[in-house]
């Protein structure tokens, strides 16, 4: 069941809300870049290091332990948040371009060979393009793109026509971070299973807003930041389907991912801790749990609800402002709105709007290839989260307004 949401209450969760930028409150719109951390995340990273600092997995000290449990518990955490099968199934990254180039770098050196096919798509951020340039490159497979259409959407003619019997991979966003569109990914996971094509899908954007239920879709790889759903920066999570992350190599090698090492043979870990070499960023896994914490406390239906107002309210009135053309109008979108303003620049607008406190961001997004599609050089993009306002937004609208007219 839904409620309203106290949003007064809800700000103040947030210490960075007060802040003031150039004499104004600040009104931070540049969410699908990073969000803002409620201060359980920030009071959980300092309990951390002043308390329980210590490595994991190998101490039989009390710290040692208690930390090993605090950060098996996020793990649990994201199990569950996502609706893993299995705790193993969750692996511990940077972020989500280190999840993209893990898979990228793994999946095809175990199943693929010479002219294999992999399909993505017109709208990936940039760290859902280079890794699959790279191993193509390396080792000869060919790289195909799904079209897209005028309004931003995901061309599923062009997807079914890419498909022939060497496709083997498909590497596709959620949530365009640029655009807003939430793809059919159900639709097309189901395509890619009548064709036996493995499947990656970059939920960067998807993870703080919509429910993800990786079981109930059936895609074999699913990945996330941290940073971009309230929690810490330099944390993310890679899920895999357990047969296959037991099948791939590991990533990289060194302390955590081995079993057994001698000069004659090495024997490797068992999943997740194949996929995880080296000290992870320990106190950091540990505070993203108290950011799954204050999304589960609002709900993902609550959130959905409220986010949805939000972005039809800012929908309306952007629609409305003469001289403002929005760059993707998909149908099934999220509250990420690219524009750009008839003859003003969209590095002059970022500034005009930071005179007034309102954070956005400009430039091509690391979407370089939605910009040439739309045959322009950057946007100015306004993303919601679920602290963001009515007045807030008001107050952008009129700001906004005022810098077209002068
Ligand atoms: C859709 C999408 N994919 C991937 C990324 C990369 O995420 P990170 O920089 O956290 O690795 C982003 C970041 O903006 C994104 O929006």
């Amino acid at each position: 069941m839904s409620k309203p949401l106290n949003i007064d209450r809800l700000r103040k969760e947030f210490p960075i809300l007060k802040t003031k930028i150039n004499n104004n409150n600040l009104v931070y719109f540049d969410n699908a870049a990073t969000t803002q951390k409620p201060i359980k995340v920030i009071n959980a990273l300092d309990y951390y290091y002043k308390n329980i600092n210590s490595n994991i997995h190998r101490g039989i000290h009390s710290l040692a332990e208690i930390a090993t449990k605090e950060f098996e518990k996020t793990r649990s955490i994201v199990k569950k948040f996502i609706n893993a099968k299995n705790e193993e199934e969750i692996i511990f990254t940077r972020g989500t371009t280190e999840g993209i180039n893990l898979v990228a770098n793994c999946y095809p050196k175990k199943y693929l060979k010479e002219n294999d096919e992999i399909i993505i798509s017109e709208m990936e951020h940039h760290s859902n393009i280079v890794p699959w340039q790279m191993i193509c490159k390396e080792k000869k497979l060919k790289l195909k793109v799904i079209e897209i259409n005028k309004k931003g959407e995901l061309d599923l003619n062009s997807f079914k026509s890419l498909i022939t019997d060497k496709t083997k991979f498909v590497s596709l966003v959620h949530i365009s971070n640029s655009l807003g569109t939430i793809n059919p990914i159900k639709k097309i996971i189901s395509i890619c299973r009548d064709n036996d094509i493995k499947i990656l899908i970059d939920g960067a954007q998807a993870s703080p807003h919509i429910n993800i239920n990786v079981q109930e879709l059936d895609c074999d790889f699913y990945v996330l930041s941290a940073h971009k759903m309230y929690g810490p920066t330099g944390v993310g999570v890679m899920y895999g389907k357990s047969k296959l992350l037991n099948e791939m190599p590991p990533y990289m090698g060194g302390g955590e991912m081995i079993k057994n090492v001698t000069f004659n043979k090495t024997t490797y870990n068992d999943i997740p801790y194949k996929f995880e070499a080296g000290t992870p960023n320990i106190g950091d896994v540990i505070a993203f749990k108290e950011a799954i914490n204050f999304i589960n406390e609002i709900g993902k239906e609550n959130i959905q609800n409220y986010e949805k107002d939000l972005k039809n309210y800012t929908l309306e009135k952007l629609q409305n402002i003469d001289g403002l053309k929005l760059v993707g109008d998909a149908k099934n979108r999220i509250g990420v709105f690219s524009f750009t303003i008839e003859n003003t620049h969209y590095y002059d607008l970022g500034l005009l709007l930071d005179a007034k406190g309102i954070a956005v961001r400009t430039g091509h997004h690391c979407t370089q290839p939605i910009m040439d599609k739309f045959n322009i050089e950057g946007t100015t993009r306004m993303s919601l989260a679920i602290y963001n306002s009515i007045e807030e937004i008001d107050y952008f609208i009129e700001s906004l307004k005022k810098i077209i007219n002068k």
